[in-house]
C-alpha cells in the first residue's frame, strides 16, 4: 500500500533569524514511515526540520512552514492509501515575516499572529472511501474527550491519542504509550514502549482493522 507520514515540527517565521517552532522531534512520524517501510509499503514522509536520518526505502520530502506542510500534504494525498499525520503542526504564524532583524528597544513587544490552515481538516473533506485518514491528539488535559472530538471534526478512521505532558512519552522522547480510538468506537490502549516497537503495532492494528 501507498502511506503517506508527516512528522516534526513546523518553523514560523518571525524575522530572517527567528522563528515559532515547537517540541516535535519527528520521532514517531520516523518510526512509523520506517515500520511501514519494513513491511513492504511504498512511503512517502514529510518531514519539518528534524534532526533525523531518512529511513530506508522512504521517499523523504522535506519542508519548513505550515504552508509548506499544507501544498506537499495536498499534492501528495490524492495518491495515498494511508495518511497518517504525526506532524505538530503550528496553529498560528506571525501576521507579518519582518524583511530584517527586529531591532529591541525599551519596553515591551507584542506579536500579531493569524492562524494556520489545519491541514488534516482540509484533506480530511477531500479525503474518498479507499482512502484511511489517521491523526495524531497530543494533549496535555482530557485526553480521550479531545481526541474524540478531534477525530469527528476532522473526519478521520483513527486518532492516536497521544498525553504530551509527561517526560516518559510524547515529544522527545524515545518511547510512548498511546491509546488507539477509531471511528467506529473501538479502543486499544498500547502501554509504554520504545517508538520503533509502537509503529509497528500502529501500522499491523491500522490495516487489520476496519
Ligand atoms: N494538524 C494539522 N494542521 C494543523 C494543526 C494540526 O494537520 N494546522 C493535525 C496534526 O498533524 C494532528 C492533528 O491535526 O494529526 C491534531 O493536532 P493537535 O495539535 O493535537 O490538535 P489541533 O487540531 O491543533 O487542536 P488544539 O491545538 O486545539 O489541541
Amino acid at each position: 500500500m501507498r502511506f503517506l507520514v508527516t512528522a516534526g515540527p513546523t518553523r514560523e517565521a518571525i524575522d530572517p533569524v527567528r522563528f515559532l517552532s515547537n517540541r516535535s522531534t519527528g520521532k514517531m512520524g520516523f518510526a512509523l514511515a520506517a515500520a511501514a517501510a519494513a513491511m513492504g509499503h511504498e512511503v512517502t514522509l514529510i518531514a519539518g526540520p528534524v534532526a533525523l536520518s531518512t529511513p530506508e526505502r522512504t521517499r523523504r520530502i522535506d519542508v519548513v512552514s505550515a504552508a509548506d506542510m499544507a501544498a506537499t500534504v495536498k499534492a501528495e494525498f490524492p495518491l495515498a492509501d494511508v495518511t497518517i499525520m504525526t506532524a505538530a503542526v503550528a496553529d498560528y504564524r506571525p501576521k507579518q515575516v519582518a524583511p530584517n532583524k527586529i531591532k529591541k528597544r525599551e519596553g515591551d513587544w507584542s506579536l500579531e499572529l493569524e492562524r494556520t490552515e489545519d491541514i488534516l481538516s482540509a484533506i480530511g473533506k477531500l479525503k474518498s472511501q479507499r482512502q484511511i485518514l489517521v491523526g495524531f491528539a497530543a494533549e496535555t488535559e482530557d485526553l480521550l474527550e479531545n481526541a474524540v472530538r478531534k477525530m469527528k471534526a476532522k473526519n478521520l478512521d483513527w486518532i492516536v491519542a497521544n498525553d504530551v505532558g509527561a517526560a516518559d512519552r510524547g515529544f522527545a522522547s524515545d518511547s510512548n504509550a498511546v491509546t488507539l480510538l477509531s471511528r467506529s468506537g473501538e479502543r486499544l490502549d498500547l502501554p509504554l514502549m520504545p517508538k520503533t516497537k509502537l509503529a509497528s503495532r500502529l501500522i499491523e492494528l491500522l490495516l487489520s482493522t476496519e
